[in-house]
């Protein structure tokens, strides 16, 4: 449990400037895809979150020399030194992400042993993708223990994937990287982090072709050299500005951004009557009357972002209208709106859908926040609602989002911390 929550006391029109950080899906693929290297690597435009420093501490304990700067977002990774290719389940529990490290090792060394990994609660997120390909790759794979073992000197395959998985695709490059021949995967993820890791694995001398479409053509490198590589800015971080921006209805410029990475959002947002404005790396959120209510499904790239959703959602609960929101891609990705029903939202759930009636007014209440995106769509919530809003477990969000209270701040939120008082840490 979180030692403090947030206070958000809302109704204040967020108004300036403000920027957004190196990306939180990317760089969790990219720092991993550094033990591909038979160089040092050194990643620029990292966020300072705590998914990155977990990955730090993990790399360093598998015997990589890290030096991480969180002030420069800079990370030099050398994987010469590497001496083991086991992630324990404690280490691999603390993120989602950790079953990067299967493809990394596995591509590096030719074996590799992960617990299973943690992350957000979100629905079932299983990996049987990511084994088949490993598999494809003439790896045998075990599960046992809560642990997952793979070993086998990695061949170019083709892989069709049976659903489109981000995760999946990420991991089955990086185990291509270094395998003898090509790898071609099919069906696979377009997301913009699974282009970045990509142009990562290029600029140290691998071939990767066709990022960015469904189709990737992988062509193994007996060995890669170090590069100096800058990771891509945040998408989901992007829009959840452009969404607090819009909720509060305020004016925000939001800078260092890829716009075309937004436009499922940004086409949402017109339709709901924001006014939104793209410059070459930056985006302006105007909103000055109520809100059109919309209908959401998410999609995979370049469709609407699961990630976007949680977010999204709290806006519709104060449009004018009934909005429904269809979630295709996680199962339990409602739970912030359960919890905004406290704030005065009025919803029904029916499986994956939510069914929005907008209302004129949210006033604050205590919530929770169940995931990182949940705990960003409560403080779009607070951000909108009358009275003062307490998010407990607020600690979710900083795994994601590098310094947002400071950010929204800057903007005119009133976002504070406060510690909790023994009798709510006894709740
Ligand atoms: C990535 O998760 C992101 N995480 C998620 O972001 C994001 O929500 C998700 O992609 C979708 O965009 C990271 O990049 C670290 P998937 P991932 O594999 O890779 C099913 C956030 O908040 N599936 O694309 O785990 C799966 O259950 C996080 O930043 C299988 O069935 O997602 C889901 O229904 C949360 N078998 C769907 O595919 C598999 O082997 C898509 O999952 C793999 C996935």
């Amino acid at each position: 449990m979180d030692s403090y929550k947030l206070l958000i006391t809302g109704g204040i029109p967020l108004t300036g400037e403000t920027y957004v950080s190196g990306g939180k899906n990317t760089s969790v693929a990219v720092i991993p895809a550094a033990l591909l290297s038979d160089e040092p690597c050194t990643i620029e435009n990292l966020p300072d979150i705590e998914d990155v420093r977990v990955l730090t501490d993990i790399l360093r304990l598998l015997g990589a020399q890290v030096d991480y700067q969180p002030a420069a977002r800079r990370m030099i990774v050398d994987p010469r030194t590497l001496s083991s290719c086991k992630v324990s389940y404690r280490q691999s529990q603390r993120m989602r992400a950790s079953y990067y490290l299967l493809g990394a090792l596995l591509g590096r060394c030719g074996e590799a042993e992960v617990g299973y990994p943690g992350g957000c609660s979100i629905g079932a997120r299983p990996v049987d993708q990511h084994l088949k390909a490993f598999r494809a790759m003439g790896a045998e794979v075990e599960e046992r223990g809560a642990k997952i073992t793979a070993k086998g000197k990695m061949r170019g395959a083709q892989v069709f994937f049976d659903r489109i998985t981000v995760g999946g695709t990420i991991n089955a490059m990086l185990a291509a990287a270094k395998a003898e021949g090509s790898t071609i995967l099919y069906n696979a993820a377009r997301e913009p982090h699974v282009v970045d890791l990509a142009n990562f694995l290029n600029s140290m001398g691998c071939r990767v072709r066709g990022a960015g479409t469904d189709t990737i053509r992988i062509v193994g490198a007996k060995r890669l050299h170090g590069s100096t590589y800058t990771v891509i800015p945040d998408q989901i971080e992007t829009g959840t500005l452009m969404i607090a921006a819009a909720a509060t209805r305020g004016d925000v410029v939001i800078r260092g951004c890829i716009p075309a990475h937004m436009d499922a959002l940004t086409a949402k947002l017109l339709e709901m009557g924001v006014s939104v404005g793209d410059m070459d790396d930056a985006i302006r959120v105007r909103t000055a009357r109520g809100h059109r209510a919309v209908n959401i499904k998410t999609q995979e790239y370049p469709g609407f972002p699961t990630d976007l959703q949680q977010p999204m959602s709290a806006l519709l609960t104060r449009a004018n209208g009934d909005s429904v929101v269809i979630e295709t891609i996680f199962e339990a990705r409602f739970k912030h709106l359960m919890e905004m029903q406290r704030m005065g939202a009025h919803v029904r759930i029916l499986e994956q859908t939510a069914l929005i009636e907008g209302v004129p007014e949210l006033y604050g209440a205590p919530v929770t926040a169940t995931d990182l995106r949940a705990g960003a769509a409560l403080v779009v919530a607070g951000l909108m609602a009358n009275g003062t809003t307490e998010i407990y477990e607020p600690g979710y969000i900083e795994r994601g989002y590098e310094h947002i209270e400071e950010k929204l701040r800057a903007l005119g939120a009133n976002i504070r911390r406060e510690p909790l008082d023994p009798m709510e840490m006894r709740r």
